[in-house]
């Protein structure tokens, strides 16, 4: 791409102008956003699993009806976003092949398995509340599409979060036993929920070229920050521990100074080596190819009726 073709683009960007499918773009710009959005949808599928696990185990209606909402929110999450990176050229079946092959990723967060119902309340809180800190500022994504997207699942994910609070805000004020459940969740998902936002910025491999095409408008380490400011009062409130001894206000930076995320086993989960990892693609292989008869299904019947359309 020629000098001044990156320059006329880079002046759309800066002038905070949408970039819409059929607009010309550098090859880059499409390729990060096949990749970034792809995982993301990817995420959101992956993401229906540690919680579906719980819907036949909800304690009451009420929890298994909201917990069912949910999981079938971030399915429909799932399908608006690999929907805005089609319109990038790339198909769903690649974006599957991809996903099943452990060529795509999707957000180590779900490669921790779920022992209790405490997690299910500790996902929406934490993991959407981390997804929700991300999430908001792509609604203001320089591609059209994306930023659509988000502003629709943005709304969704703030039902997430208040019901997730609600579930450890129950057990927390509950019995004994009831508020080991909530502490013992967050021992074990309050760091793993940290490495939701990548790698520190100074291992961040796309954050500088993504925040100069204004698709990522805040370092990882600045979202990371914002997450950790808003959640541990929400934690002290339940009369939680965050399980960082290095936990501590800075009065001057006007937030918390924490301790060193353990980056080994972020890489490790994310390399595929994680609790869970092969067991959720294991369930997502079962899906598709328990799904593959829909699918010949639905196409035979397309066949059918464009032939009788031209007969
Ligand atoms: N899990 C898996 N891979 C991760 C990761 C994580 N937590 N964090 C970073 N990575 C990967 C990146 O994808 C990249 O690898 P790649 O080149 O193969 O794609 C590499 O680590 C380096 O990280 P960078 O910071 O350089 O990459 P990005 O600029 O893409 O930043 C990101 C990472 C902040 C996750 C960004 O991709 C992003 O904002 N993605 C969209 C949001 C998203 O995917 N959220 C996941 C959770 S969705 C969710 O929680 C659903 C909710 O309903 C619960």
């Amino acid at each position: 791409e020629s000098g001044e073709f990156l320059a006329a683009f880079q002046k759309r960007i800066d002038a905070e102008e949408k970039i819409e499918p059929n607009d010309p773009m550098p090859e880059g710009y499409r390729k990060t956003l096949v990749r970034q959005i792809g995982q993301h949808a990817h995420s959101e599928i992956v993401g229906m699993l540690p919680e579906g696990n719980w819907i036949t185990r909800a304690p009451t209606l009420r929890r298994k009806a909201a917990l069912l909402a949910k999981v079938q929110d971030e399915g429909g999450h799932g399908l608006y976003l690999y929907a805005a990176a089609e319109t990038l050229g790339v198909t769903r079946e690649q974006m599957t092949e991809e996903l099943l092959s452990g060529k795509a990723k999707y957000s180590s967060i779900f490669n921790y398995p779920t022992p209790t119902w405490a997690d299910i309340g500790t996902i929406g809180w934490l993991v959407d509340g981390a997804a929700i800190m991300n999430q908001i500022a792509l609604c203001r994504c320089s591609y059209g599409p994306y930023a659509r997207a988000m502003i629709r699942i943005c709304k969704e994910e703030s039902f997430h979060q208040r019901q997730g609070y609600e579930i450890v805000m129950t057990l927390a004020k509950g019995s004994p036993e009831q508020k080991e459940l909530a502490q013992d969740s967050l021992n074990r998902w309050w760091w793993p929920s940290l490495m939701m936002f990548g790698p520190s910025d100074r291992d961040s491999v796309h954050s500088e070229q993504s925040m100069a095409w204004k698709i990522k408008r805040f370092s990882n380490d600045e979202l990371r920050d914002k997450f950790i400011n808003a959640t541990v009062p929400q934690a002290e409130y339940l009369g939680l521990k965050v399980p960082d001894p290095d936990l501590k206000w800075n009065e001057e930076k006007g937030g918390y100074d924490h301790g060193e995320i353990d980056w080994d086993e972020f890489w490790r989960v994310v390399k595929g080596h994680g609790k869970m990892n092969r067991d959720r693609i294991a369930a997502r292989k079962k899906a598709w190819d328990d799904g593959a008869w829909v699918r010949e299904a639905a196409l035979a019947h397309a066949e059918k009726r464009r032939n009788r359309q031209d007969a």
